[in-house]
């Protein structure tokens, strides 16, 4: 029987050679610090998290989707912070990418408009590699910082053990190339 709820978000997910380069700098951190490290199947960077969603309105959420015109993305994710409350690895950008503010922040719009209730917590763009985390020297620049170019933006379904099913993918635009 197919299940009524579904915990779902929206996320950018990494192709295989980004993947990669991001398994190669969390094998450098595993040598330093102890943490629940994230299986890299499932890292992504979350876009507006749903929560449990009745199966029912998935037609309402492929609406919000395709509401949503924003143009590929190119991130450079080059820091590793520590969030302290959450205990917390993650890999940010340094600097703010506003093309990601503003697809995440149109994701959000379309959804509210399309009657989900959403967190209003602000944005913070951030790919989560360790939970429970608690040592705070894990907060540094790193040298060669990990180029992301997201062609499409995924809804994904997770399970209660945090297993991840990619369930849809919505194409992001080329850009307009000034002649
Ligand atoms: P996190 O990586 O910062 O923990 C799936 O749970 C994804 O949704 C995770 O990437 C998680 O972010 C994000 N998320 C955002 N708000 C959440 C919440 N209230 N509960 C669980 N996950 C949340």
């Amino acid at each position: 029987m197919a299940k009524a709820l579904q915990r779902l978000f929206f996320a950018l997910w990494p192709e295989n050679p980004v993947r990669d380069q991001l398994i190669v700098t969390v094998q450098q951190l595993q040598k330093h610090v102890a943490a629940r490290w994230i299986d890299p199947e499932n890292f992504h960077i979350t876009l507006a998290f749903l929560g449990d969603v009745a199966t029912g309105r998935l037609p309402d959420l492929n609406q919000a989707a395709e509401a949503v015109s924003s143009v590929c993305l190119e991130l450079s994710l080059d820091r590793i912070e520590h969030w302290r409350k959450a205990q917390v690895i993650c890999l940010t950008p340094s600097a703010n990418s506003p093309v990601l503010a503003q697809l995440a922040a149109d994701l959000t719009n379309q959804l509210r408009l399309n009657g989900f209730a959403l967190e209003t917590r602000p944005f913070r763009a951030h790919l989560t590699l360790a939970r429970k985390a608690t040592d705070p020297r894990m907060a540094f620049c790193l040298e060669q910082p990990i180029r992301w170019t997201s062609s499409a933006f995924v809804l994904v379904a997770s399970s209660p053990i945090s297993q991840y099913t990619i369930l849809q993918s919505w194409p992001l635009r080329e850009p307009v190339r000034q002649c």
